[in-house]
């Protein structure tokens, strides 16, 4: 049914209720200026201001974002199709990142599902509540692969890896596009902004541009993507928001991209202060040549750009080129026919069964010792923290019209769990960023009186996000010591951390015994995570980017190549730190759960295949632990001598599994050797004869191991 649903939707998502031709004759009656104003984009305050209003009349606006709510979209769009001189529909965009107001968990904690199904349900759920109110694009999916934790916007996307990052991005296109537009996004490179600091330069070689950030992008675009988003950052000194190497050769000749760029908020005009345009003029003209169609914010395009075209110095067809591409996506939508798009959102329970269930599956079990976790419901619980009864921060960034008021707080969720007559102690402990350790004695007070503490410790939900760069990733304020201080009461303590990035974690990896990465959860935080706490949700969550032990490893990440000196403790000339080993705490595809799975009899379908080849793995998992559970087995691969030193491994293959108690499962992985493929010396993609290694195991260092040819 859900799939015949798909079908129907899209194609009244596709359907052209305004033929090409109606366009083409649209465009032949529009002035330069109308022209203009359709690549035109503001941000209104909630709605639109009296001055916008008199642009949509204009025929000067193409769209607005930040528009709250269908009573104010419906009447500014009413003076577009009742009131302009040739009735264009607008486009009303917002940034619905994980909700609309049911708000789900933060994208990075959803990639650690490893679930594509997942994303793609939450996105299409946030689509359909936003086009309730008026919305018909969103500014997400976020496809920036991230590497640097620092980096706050590590928290809007897939992580680390480009194959993860891929099968998210198209899911969540696949998601939101049931409903409204979504727009993949920063168009390119921007997760390397350099030390991690937002909106700083990079430096990406071609072929990492190629075979790491792209590809997400290649994927929403494949998975039918109206629009792009330009980023900020630059590439090597050319800015994403003028590169015609990004937005025209690649995006439209070589991936045959025929949706539309919009830049990023004001990105157009700081093509100045990056040092490439010395006016408005001229950062405009180098955009809209670069190909970026429309001008979030800065007002260039339709205030600076006619004179140019007049004096030929931007061609009318670079104009056209870019108002069709608006003209068709709105036609596409739907919205010559049907403007206003009254939609119903779907009902509250049903997107909170969602975003409870989602959640459950993105938690991350990252130690237990001894079996502390799960918690049987009994005896007297200490919930400890900042975090522990905070309505305000599972929310996380980015949660539009989600509402404090709406969360269910971990000790909430703990409360409703457990049994009447089971005490539950709350101690705040201390604030977020305090630097006070006044509410310690209260809270070591409250652990003394339990059988366990549960500390719920972490970042503010603004600590992530969009400038939100830290450089130091440890707890912040007085929470490690507050941690110290419970832990040192002897009562066993159960770390539950909501963050926006990877922590670092040395001392409460050393000495609490049980750590569960709950990210930023939305609405449903508290109970997913009881759910987890008391073993009624086994957790399956893995990491989708990599847990370092201190700072100074950063960048790190699972899929770095080998070194002529890999790191070798015996050999001082290795390349490594003398004062950190060079693994991480955590590794990427890393997570426990409640029971156990081991692997054995990994075998491949042939040892020696062709480039066009596939080749499946088989691995037996079993559930060698004693409760029903779900493991991730992964796939990844390592291209051992190639013209190009090849990552240490690259996952290629996942599968979720869930096995009961003792059950034994043959698991088959397929890997199309097509997709081998890396930028050779030539700068051509190609999948060269030799010695392939296939690792396939629980995470990124650790697994069985077999090996095939690849023969010409
Ligand atoms: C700036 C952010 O970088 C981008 O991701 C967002 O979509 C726009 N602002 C609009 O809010």
């Amino acid at each position: 049914m859900s799939h015949i649903r798909h079908i129907l939707i899209l194609t009244i998502l596709l359907a052209a209720p305004a033929s090409a031709q109606n366009l083409d004759s649209l465009l032949a009656r529009m002035t330069l200026e109308e022209k203009l104003g359709q690549l035109n984009l503001l941000s209104a305050d909630g709605r639109a201001s009296p001055q916008q209003m008199q642009l949509v009349r204009a025929g000067k606006l193409g769209g607005l974002f930040n528009v709250i709510g269908a009573e104010n979209t419906t009447p500014v769009q009413r003076i577009a199709v009742t009131e302009s001189r040739l009735k264009i529909p607008l486009l009303f965009g917002l940034d619905v990142i994980h909700g609309y107001r049911a708000i789900f968990p933060i994208p990075l904690a959803e990639a650690g599902t490893f679930d594509p199904g997942a994303a793609e349900a939450t996105a299409r759920a946030a689509g359909q509540e936003a086009a309730a109110f008026g919305i018909n694009w969103t500014y997400a999916p976020m496809v920036d692969i991230a590497r640097d934790p620092r980096w706050g916007r590590i928290a809007e996307g897939s992580g680390e890896d480009p194959y993860l990052g891929s099968l998210m991005a198209a899911a969540r296109v696949r998601g939101f596009q049931q409903n409204i537009f979504a727009t993949a996004k920063h168009f390119a490179g921007y997760g390397a902004a350099e030390a991690g600091r937002e909106y700083n330069e990079t430096e990406i070689s071609q072929r990492t541009m190629r075979e790491v950030y792209l590809p997400p992008f290649k994927a929403a675009v494949d998975a039918g993507v109206a629009s792009l988003m330009s980023a900020f950052n630059d590439i090597a000194g050319v800015p994403a928001s003028g590169n015609a190497w990004l937005t025209d050769t690649v995006l439209r000749r070589e991936w045959g991209f025929t949706g539309f760029v919009v830049s990023d908020w004001t990105s157009v005009a700081e093509l100045i202060p990056h040092g490439v345009a010395g006016s408005q003029a001229e950062a405009g003209r180098r955009a809209l040549t670069a190909g970026v169609d429309m001008d979030m914010q800065s007002g260039i395009y339709v205030d600076s750009l006619a004179a140019l075209v007049r004096s030929n110095r931007i061609p009318m067809a670079v104009v056209d080129s870019a108002v069709m591409r608006i003209l068709r996506a709105k036609m596409r939508l739907g919205l010559f026919r049907d403007p206003y798009r009254a939609r119903t959102a779907p009902a509250n329970a049903e997107l909170r069964t969602l975003a409870r269930r989602v959640a459950g599956e993105t938690i991350v079990l990252l130690k237990n010792e001894r079996s502390l976790l799960p918690l049987d419901k009994a005896g007297t619980i200490a919930v400890i923290g900042p975090l522990a009864d905070n309505k305000e921060e599972p929310l996380g960034p980015w949660h539009t019209q989600g509402r404090a008021e709406d969360v269910v707080t971990v000790l909430q969720g703990i409360k409703s769990k457990v049994p009447a007559g089971i005490q539950v102690l709350y101690a705040q402990g201390a604030g977020i960023e305090d630097t006070s350790k006044a509410g310690f004695a209260a809270a070591v007070a409250a652990a003394r009186q339990a059988k366990v503490a549960i500390l719920v410790l972490g970042e503010r939900g603004d600590m992530s996000g969009e400038a939100a760069s830290r450089s130091s990733l440890g707890l912040p304020g007085t929470q490690e010591q507050l941690l110290e201080a419970v832990a040192a009461t002897g009562t066993p303590v159960v770390l539950v951390l909501m963050n926006g990035r990877p922590l670092i974690l040395e001392w409460a990896s050393d000495h609490v015994p049980a750590i569960v990465e709950t990210w930023f959860l939305g609405v449903e935080a508290g109970n997913a995570t009881a759910d987890v706490l008391f073993g009624d949700v086994n957790p399956s969550g893995r990491l989708p980017v990599t847990f370092p032990r201190v700072l100074g490893q950063i960048p790190l990440y699972y899929n770095h190549r080998n070194t002529g000196r890999p790191p070798d403790p015996n050999n001082k000339y290795s390349s490594k730190y003398i004062d950190v080993p060079v693994t991480p705490r955590y590794p990427f595809g890393f997570g426990l759960s409640y029971t156990t799975f081991t692997y054995s009899d990994l075998r491949l379908s042939a040892a020696r295949a062709r480039a066009t080849d596939t080749i499946t793995a088989t691995v037996t998992v079993t559930n060698s632990g004693s409760r029903e559970g779900t493991e991730v087995v992964q796939l990844y691969v390592h291209d051992v001598v190639a013209s190009v030193a090849r990552p240490v491994r690259e996952l290629k293959a996942f599968r979720r599994v869930t096995l009961k108690p003792g059950e034994s499962r043959g698991v088959e992985l397929r890997v199309a050797l097509r997709d081998l493929w890396f930028y050779g010396l030539d700068m051509r993609p190609v999948v060269e004869p030799g010695t392939f290694r296939v690792y396939v195991g629980p995470n990124s260092a650790e697994g069985l191991e077999a090996s095939f040819e690849c023969i010409p």
